[in-house]
């Protein structure tokens, strides 16, 4: 979808435009991208909360400058399964911005969950759709903008569930939740991750695992709050040291 108006794009910036950081964040409306924007913009970060659906898009930005006023968060119109929404979004970030330093590609879905006899090959195309090829997408039309920062960053929200090394030590919660679809995008998607951390040598490029948080994804059946949720995913938007390229909120996770 595109076109529909970002009332909270005028925003003015409590910091210099020129000093400040800014992030775009896709998927942002709620959950654990809701509340990487707010940790951003708390920091005094300019940030463009993509948000697909429009009426969430339009109540978030007013949440979370109604708690934080001056805050500088701006809406962006973005599904991540669309070519001609994504350009729009590209566009509008960089007429208003002008730069862009970290783009956190966090916009997810969980398809459902089945064992291998009830998965279909349909199943697998809309999560595909919106976990892997959205951040190949928005990479793709925003490395442009994103290599004009001094120190870019591309921010991958990835999962355990998508690590063999997480997903097959018996210790781990991960080991016990058995599904095609949602585990094998975000694998996919780490993949993508290492490869685009070894050909863009200019870009600071990470995926993270934000663990199991309460969120609309799981019926909030996490048990971490969003709070937690979000903290690997700003980490790697502000730290300087990182403990590798992927990583959760207690260190390294192995792919
Ligand atoms: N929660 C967990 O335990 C957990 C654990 C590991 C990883 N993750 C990952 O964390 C990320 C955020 O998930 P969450 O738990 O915060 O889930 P959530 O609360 O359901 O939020 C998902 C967000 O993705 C957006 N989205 C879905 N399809 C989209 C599309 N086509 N284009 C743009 N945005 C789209 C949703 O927007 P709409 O409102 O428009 O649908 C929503 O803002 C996901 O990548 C997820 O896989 C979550």
């Amino acid at each position: 979808m595109v076109g529909w108006s970002c009332p909270a794009g005028g925003a003015v910036s409590r910091l210099d435009a020129m000093t400040t950081r800014t992030a775009l964040v896709t998927g942002a409306n709620k959950g654990i991208g809701f509340e990487t924007v707010r940790q951003l913009a708390d920091r005094g970060w300019i940030v463009w909360l993509g948000s697909r659906d429009a009426e969430r898009g339009r109540q978030a930005p007013v949440r979370l400058t109604a708690a934080m006023p001056g805050a500088d968060v701006r809406l962006v119109a973005l599904d991540v399964t669309s070519d001609d929404s994504v350009a729009a979004a590209c566009d509008t970030v960089t007429e208003a911005s002008g730069r862009l330093d970290v783009l956190v590609n966090n916009a997810g879905i969980g398809g459902r969950f089945a064992g291998p006899e009830d998965t279909a090959v349909a199943d697998f195309l809309p999560v595909f759709g919106v976990n892997l090829l959205g951040p190949v997408r928005v990479t793709s039309a925003f490395l442009p903008l994103l290599r004009k920062a001094d120190v870019p960053r591309l921010v991958m929200v990835s999962s355990g569930v998508g690590s063999f090394g997480v997903t097959t030590d018996p210790q781990r919660i991960e080991s016990t939740l058995h599904g095609l679809v949602y585990p094998s995008s975000k694998a996919a998607l780490n993949m993508v991750t290492s490869q685009y951390a070894r050909a863009l040598t200019d870009v600071r490029v990470h995926a993270v695992d934000p663990g199991y948080t309460a969120t609309d994804l799981n019926g909030h059946s996490g048990p971490q709050t969003v709070a937690e949720g979000a903290e690997a995913v700003v980490r790697a938007c502000t730290a300087e040291e990182l403990p590798g390229t992927f990583f959760d909120r207690h260190g390294a996770v192995p792919w």
